[in-house]
């Protein structure tokens, strides 16, 4: 099974920027344990990242047809980025939204997901877990 994982802005700056909330595990730590579980559940995973919505909806547009279920952590586009919405919806593959924190229990700007309605379903508050718990999901839709 292939799964695309893709993460959108600031978070190549975990481990720096706000600690309390994110931890001090930095985006290397992230991509080695997400690459780690995954050897476990036989699953080959792309990791990218951008800060850059543009090339967000390019990694969704490009994954057409190559990948069985994708993972994505949209950062701040999360709370209103309509063309990360809109490609998602072109893409027939599952879809799981994650979080590291718990955006419902923060600002009430975060509890609103404008691309979560374009996912099969959203994981939020576990930490690096969640990326895992996103993975796993995957794998029990099926495809494997
Ligand atoms: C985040 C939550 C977003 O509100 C925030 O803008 C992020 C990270 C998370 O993983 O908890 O950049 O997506």
């Amino acid at each position: 099974m292939n799964i695309l994982v893709i993460n959108g802005p600031n978070l190549n700056f975990l481990g720096i920027r706000e600690k309390g909330i994110y931890g001090t595990g930095t985006y290397d730590d992230l991509c080695t344990y997400i690459k780690s579980e995954s050897k476990k559940l036989n699953v080959n995973v792309n990791i990218l990242q951008s800060n850059i919505e543009g090339e967000i909806i390019n990694f969704i547009q490009e994954s057409y047809g190559k990948v069985d279920g994708i993972v994505i952590n949209p950062g701040a586009y999360t709370h209103y980025s309509i063309a990360i919405h809109d490609a998602l919806k072109s893409i027939i593959v599952p879809i799981v939204e994650v979080h590291l924190s718990n955006i419902h229990s923060r600002e009430e700007f975060r509890k609103t997901s404008v691309t979560a309605p374009a996912c099969s379903g959203q994981i939020s508050g576990f930490g690096f877990e969640s990326y895992i718990l996103g993975i796993k999901a995957l794998v029990n839709l099926g495809g494997n």
